[in-house]
């Protein structure tokens, strides 16, 4: 068994996660969460939150699952959202093309369609699934986007979105104003995502539908200085930036430490590694954020992209990537700067305008010239359009004006007027700021591949007393289950005040589970599975004395309490670790 194996066994036999539809078979790219697992999943999310939404104060919005096609369109996912497949004529069978290649020949991220081909009928790659080798069809493109119709008929296309991100884009226009229309600002959103991935035969790695936490912060494109920047700036990252690597595909090797870098981000940002300050701020948050999840700082590298391989919108993207002991290094975060290109590109095709006024402290008096037309000459020449014509003229800038023929646009129609029917002037106007579209900085963070990283990363086999004992090193505010509390044995006398404890601890907010059933040792060992960082045990000195006991998880160590003080130094050990008089 490897530890893939090992780790989905423990998630599926603990209540964690299982594969979808298991009562009919089952489907590939669907997990779902259980009892243990769906609380595991809340409370990454809400670390996620802790750190964007209350420390950044980027407020969280919620948009549909399913998007119209227009916003697909412009968003580029239409034409441009897709991955090379191939079909198996032998056995019927789907492959993303390039994964078989992978590993058998080097391959940039540019391959066209043929050339892929070219390269699989060249080395003779036989099917995966039945073995023959010849029987393959063209490699084509296969649009990732779950397809679907709005309402009856056929009319309206739908999408299930591929990202939460477009949510953000397409609401730019009312948060910019619910942000009193200043810079910079961010948004935040955590939902499903739906890829109909090709062949996903990586497990919870690579879902159909997963769960994404993202950022959107949109910023003056003019200054991509951070505001806290000096705060973070020590903070040492470990940097595996494109230069270091030899090819794009390099990145999923599990190459140990090869090519990465440890420096500040200050010194990143200095030395032209990072593009930014913004960007390396994110870096720091999301490195934050990974490691307070729980995963190994050992086995995380922040992965810039190739510029060959980077996302259709993006100029500069890093990948935070954790190493696994199946699929070697695997993306988990990916942070891009998108620049414009979303905002741009949903106002070209909405024709509604997605540019903010960043304002000037003091108004601005600028000369500009601009057109004094004569009404005796547009009388005549544009009639009943004259009175439009005028007005159109009137609100033209200057570099409209520089032409053969002025260009405007009136009832929907181009009008070209030559330039000596207009005059020019020239006059002060109080400009108040500069109209620009912002800049977006997107760390985007998948959290089923960071729950599975976890759970791997905090994944121990130890020999205790000539047996093995699994456990799951998850950090407290990870651990689905806080606190087990344990009666030693299963006598009414010592059931009772157990029941007790629990009632108390929950009520001071602690998650706690209750076990009599099986020896103390057998509970013990359940819960280290589970990653139940304490358990209370109640025992026949309780009776006497009013103490339990704390056992730590990590250490197995013991303490004795008084029960009047149990909840205080549980919540304490929570926050800062086990601690023994
Ligand atoms: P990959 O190259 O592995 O397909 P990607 O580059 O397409 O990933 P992004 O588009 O950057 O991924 O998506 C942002 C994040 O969403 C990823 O870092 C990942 O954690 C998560 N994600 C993307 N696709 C999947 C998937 N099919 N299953 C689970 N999580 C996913
Ligand atoms: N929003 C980034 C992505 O999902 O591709």
């Amino acid at each position: 068994m490897d530890t893939y194996e090992k780790i989905i066994g423990l998630a599926k036999r603990r209540g964690f996660l299982w594969n979808s539809f298991e009562l009919y078979g089952g489907t590939a790219g669907f997990y779902d969460y259980g009892p243990l697992g769906a609380t595991m999943k809340r409370r990454i999310e809400n670390i996620w939150r802790d750190i964007y939404v209350i420390g950044e104060g980027f407020y969280e919005i919620e948009t549909p699952t399913i998007g119209i096609e227009p916003v697909f369109v412009a968003s580029g996912h239409v034409h441009g959202f897709s991955d090379p497949m191939i079909v198996c004529s032998g056995c019927d069978s789907a492959f993303r093309a390039d994964h078989l290649i992978e590993g058998i020949v080097e391959i940039p991220d540019t391959l066209s369609a043929p050339e892929i081909k070219q390269l699989i009928d060249k080395h003779d790659i036989k099917c995966p699934q039945c073995g023959e080798v010849g029987m393959f069809g063209d490699v084509f493109d296969f649009n990732l986007m779950f397809k679907t119709t709005i309402g009856p008929g056929t009319q309206r296309m739908g999408y299930l979105r591929p990202e939460t991100a477009q949510g953000m884009f397409i609401n730019f226009d009312r948060l910019f104003r619910f942000y009193r229309e200043k810079l910079p600002f961010g948004v935040t959103q955590i939902g499903k995502a739906y890829r109909n991935e090709i062949s996903p035969r990586q497990g919870v790695i690579r879902l159909r539908e997963f769960t994404q936490a993202e950022a959107e912060i949109f910023i003056n494109p003019r200054d991509k200085s951070h505001p806290r920047f000096s705060t973070v700036k020590n903070t040492v990252i470990r940097f595996y930036p494109a230069s270091h690597q030899q090819n794009a595909s390099e990145g999923n090797s599990g190459d140990g430490d090869k090519g990465i870098i440890e420096l500040t981000v200050g010194d990143a940002v200095d030395r032209g590694i990072v593009a930014h300050e913004f960007l390396a701020y994110h870096l720091v948050m999301t490195n934050l954020f990974l490691t307070r999840a729980g995963i190994d700082p050992a086995r995380l590298r922040f992965r810039q992209h190739q510029p060959d391989e980077m996302a259709h919108y993006a100029v500069d993207c890093w990948d935070a990537e954790v190493l696994t002991d199946r699929f070697g290094w695997v993306e988990v975060v990916g942070i891009a700067d998108r620049t414009d290109y979303d905002l741009s590109s949903h106002a070209k095709h909405s024709q509604h305008d997605l540019s903010a006024v960043l304002e000037y402290d003091t108004p601005k008096q600028v000369e500009q010239i601009v057109v004094k037309p004569d009404m005796s000459l547009i009388g005549p020449l544009y009639k009943d359009k004259a009175g439009k014509v005028l007005a159109a003229l009137k609100n033209l800038e200057e570099d409209d004006l520089s032409g053969d023929k002025i260009s405007i646009t009136v009832d929907g129609e181009e009008i070209l007027i030559p330039h000596d029917v207009v005059e020019y002037e020239t006059v002060i106007k109080e400009v108040r700021g500069e109209n620009v579209v912002p800049h977006v900085i997107e760390p985007s963070f998948g959290i089923d591949r960071t729950i599975y990283a976890v759970l791997e990363h905090s994944f121990a086999e130890e020999l205790v007393d000539k047996e093995t004992r699994n456990v799951l090193r998850l950090p407290p505010e990870v651990a689905p289950v806080q606190v087990a509390v344990l009666p030693l044995l299963t006598r009414e006398e010592l059931i009772n005040p157990a029941a007790e404890i629990v009632e108390m601890l929950r009520k001071s907010g602690i998650f706690v589970s209750y076990d009599d059933t099986g020896t103390i040792g057998r509970r013990y060992r359940r819960n280290d599975e589970i990653g139940t960082p304490f358990s209370v045990t109640i025992d026949y000195d309780t009776l006497d004395d009013g103490t339990v006991t704390i056992r730590d998880r990590d250490s197995m160590a013991q303490v004795r309490v008084q029960i009047g003080e149990l909840a205080e130094r549980i919540n304490a050990m929570m926050r800062s670790g086990f601690d023994s008089p």
